[in-house]
C-alpha cells in the first residue's frame, strides 16, 4: 500500500495489431473508475499502433508514449526513421529511449544522448532506460555501467524536468527474475548518488522495469524510492495491468 504518485509504463515492444487495440478498454474503463487515486498509465505501443491508440486516448486520463526514435530532430533522407516530432505530432507525450534491447541492436550512450536531446526539444518526456547486463553484474561492475550511463546519456541537458529515469536490470528483462530488494535499493540509492552528482535528482522519477507482475509487485512496492514501474510482458495483458495497479494502491 502506498500513498505516493505512482508511473505504470505498458511498453508493448513489438507485439501488437490493430485488433490488440481493444483489449485496452477494460483498463480505461479501471481508470475511470479509480479516477481519485494517484496513478498514470502510460501506453508505449508500437510506432504502427501510435495513431490508433491516440485516438481512443483521446480525452482519457491514459497517456501515450513511444518506444524510439531517430536520433535526428529535423526531417529529413532517413528511409524508415522516424524522428521525435511525428511522435509528438500523433499525439504522444512520452518516450522510451535507451532501452537495453535497442541498446543490444546498436544505440550508443551517444546516440541515446542525441535521442534524448531531441524528444526534450519536441515537448516530450523521456523513460530514459539504464541496465547492467548479467556478465557486468558478475564482474562487480553494475556501479561503473549505471555511472556512465547516466553521465553520458545525459550530458549536456539543460533540465532535467521531463526526465524519468528507468532502471531495468537486463537480467531481468523477460525472465521472470527480479533482484533482492536489498540489491534494488543499493541500485537505486547509487542511482539518486549519481543523479545528485549532476544536479539532476530533483524532480527526477526513477521506475523500476523488468519482469514485473501481479505475484511480485508487492514486493517490489516495499521499495518506497519507486515512483513506478516499466512493464513489458504483463502489461499486454489488460488484466495483469489491472491486477499489477489495483496490488500497488491495496
Ligand atoms: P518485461 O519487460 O516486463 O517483459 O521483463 C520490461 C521491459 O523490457 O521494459
Amino acid at each position: 500500500m502506498t500513498n505516493k504518485f505512482k508511473y505504470f509504463i505498458a511498453n508493448w515492444k513489438m507485439y501488437g495489431d490493430v485488433n490488440s487495440i481493444k483489449s485496452i478498454n477494460r483498463v480505461l474503463k479501471f481508470v475511470n473508475l479509480n479516477k481519485k487515486k494517484k496513478f498514470k498509465i502510460i501506453y508505449c505501443p508500437p510506432y504502427t499502433l501510435l495513431h490508433p491508440f491516440s485516438k481512443i486516448l483521446k480525452n482519457t486520463k491514459v497517456d501515450l508514449g513511444a518506444q524510439n526514435c531517430h536520433t535526428e530532430l529535423e526531417y529529413g533522407a532517413f528511409t524508415g526513421g522516424i524522428n521525435s516530432k511525428m511522435i509528438k505530432n500523433l499525439g504522444a507525450k512520452y518516450i522510451i529511449i535507451g532501452h537495453s534491447e535497442n541498446r543490444a541492436a546498436g544505440d550508443t550512450d551517444s546516440a541515446i544522448n542525441k535521442k534524448i536531446y531531441s524528444a526534450l526539444k519536441s515537448n516530450l518526456s523521456v523513460i530514459f532506460c539504464i541496465g547492467e547486463t548479467l556478465s557486468q553484474k558478475r564482474k562487480k561492475l553494475t556501479n561503473t555501467i549505471l555511472k556512465s550511463q547516466i553521465i553520458n546519456g545525459l550530458r549536456s541537458l539543460k533540465t532535467n524536468k521531463k526526465i524519468i529515469l528507468a532502471y531495468e536490470p537486463v537480467w531481468s528483462i523477460g525472465s521472470g527474475i527480479i533482484p533482492k530488494n536489498s540489491e534494488l535499493l543499493k541500485n537505486i540509492l547509487f542511482i539518486k548518488k549519481i543523479l545528485k552528482k549532476i544536479s539532476m535528482l530533483k524532480n527526477t522519477k526513477i521506475l523500476y522495469g523488468g519482469s514485473v507482475n501481479p505475484k511480485n509487485i508487492k514486493v517490489l512496492n516495499n521499495i518506497d524510492e519507486l515512483d513506478g514501474y516499466l512493464i513489458g510482458g504483463a502489461s499486454q495483458n489488460s488484466k495483469k495491468l489491472i491486477d499489477i495497479v489495483k496490488k500497488t494502491f491495496n
